[in-house]
């Protein structure tokens, strides 16, 4: 992101997440209902943890807006923990108290837990895993409803749906689904997937893997409609749109692997198999594409198909029945620490990943038709349209 910019700040069982938007232009209409119901769409799905059964929550808005609009200045989201009353000694702010309480020494494979505490010097583990939790990413979804609103002012739909889990996939064909109604039939699953079957499939994986104490991970996809053709450029390597949402996607805990379109699988397929041919059809605007195995992006820059973005995310680190690790402070083999934990958060992901494309989007179209208010990036989207 160049012209928007964020920050957050916060521990998974400290006081509360804060998030800091900067660059949103002024005169958005946002209140925090709109933010609460996907923070709300983030918290659910089969196999999460008791935490988000505790958590509920709800943004108070701290700055940026007045009677019910943007103001242009930074936009400040609070969101509280309400576990932090059960921790408050645990992670207390102010010097002193009992260090031993909930200290951690034995750290999870593939969790932050022992490259964290190797880089900043931390003896107890827990000063590493309150910050690396996915914890962060509630106030990430906040900060992203207010990319999304601003995107839907302009007819820009955003949308995800889980396409496998535990290695059980959903092949449902998501074309098929008008990107703004795909919301609508994934949150009605509870691994938020389309087709019934697989959902079955899928929640018997992590019903099982809970059983044998382990856990999943999975694939899921954003897809975005409504985009104007023109996002991003091929003219530098750091314009180049799939570059931007790629980081943005792969800075997401867990997420090990992204794809734009085909992805992986044009890899293995000849050209003509590949690429979206144009043909000519005056009654549709001129050039069309009749298929978008691009994803809605060729040589750095939106085409105007809709955007499919996928994203693989690894199982849970924390593993009921614990993996081989080292007790730290006793200098000896242990099983790793067990923290309270999801079994699957994909479906969770899903919903940080409309997020995460909607903060990158807003910003690529704020370059493009930038303004300092609602009106002005309007007239500029028009007339650019027009041209
Ligand atoms: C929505 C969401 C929820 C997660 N919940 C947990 C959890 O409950 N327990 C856990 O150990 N990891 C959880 N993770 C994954 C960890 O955050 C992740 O494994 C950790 O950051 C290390 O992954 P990394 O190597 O990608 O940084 C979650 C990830 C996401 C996106």
């Amino acid at each position: 992101m160049r012209l928007l910019r964020i920050l957050t700040a916060g521990e998974s069982h400290g006081p509360g997440l804060t998030g800091i938007i900067e660059g949103m232009p002024a005169g958005l209409a946002l209140d925090a209902a709109y933010i609460d119901e996907q923070l709300a769409r983030r918290q659910w799905g089969h196999g999460r943890g008791a935490r988000m059964k505790i958590e509920k929550d709800r943004v108070v808005i701290r700055g940026g807006v007045r009677r019910g609009r943007t103001l242009g200045s930074p936009i400040a989201l609070h969101i509280e923990n309400r576990d932090w009353k059960n921790w408050r000694e645990v992670m207390r702010v102010e010097a002193g108290g009992d260090e031993t309480l909930k200290a951690v020494h034995i750290p999870r494979p593939g969790h932050a837990d022992y490259p964290g505490a190797m880089k900043y010097g931390h003896r107890d583990l827990r000063d590493v895993l309150e910050r690396a939790s996915a914890r962060e990413t509630a106030a990430r979804v906040a900060l992203g409803s207010v990319a999304r609103r601003f995107l839907e002012e302009f007819g820009i739909h955003v949308a995800s749906r889980v396409v496998s889990i535990g290695g059980e996939v959903d092949d449902t064909d998501a074309d098929a689904f008008p990107v703004p109604e795909l919301n609508a039939c994934a949150d009605s699953s509870p691994v938020r997937a389309l087709g019934a079957k697989a959902a079955r499939r899928m929640i018997a994986a992590i019903d099982a893997a809970r059983r044998d104490g382990d856990t999943l991970g999975g694939e899921f996809e954003v897809r975005v409609a409504g985009l104007p053709a023109g996002l991003g450029s091929y003219v530098h390597w750091d314009r180049r749109i799939e570059g931007d949402l790629a980081r943005a996607f792969m800075s997401l805990n867990a997420i090990k692997g992204v794809e734009v379109g085909m992805g992986f699988r044009a890899a293995r397929l000849r050209g003509s198999a590949v690429h979206d041919e144009l043909f000519w059809d005056p009654a549709r605007g001129g050039v069309v594409r009749r298929s978008n195995r691009s994803g809605g992006i060729d040589g750095g820059v939106s085409t105007g198909e809709p955007l499919v973005v996928r994203a693989a995310m690894k199982p849970i680190a924390t593993i009921l029945r614990p993996l081989a690790s080292v007790d730290l402070k006793k200098k000896k083999e242990a099983r790793a620490h067990i923290e309270r934990s999801d079994t699957c958060a994909v479906p969770a992901a899903a919903v940080i990943g409309e997020s995460l494309a909607a903060l990158e989007l807003a910003d690529a179209f704020l370059i493009k038709f930038g303004g300092d208010s609602i009106p002005e990036v309007r007239s500029h989207y028009e007339s650019e349209r027009r041209a």
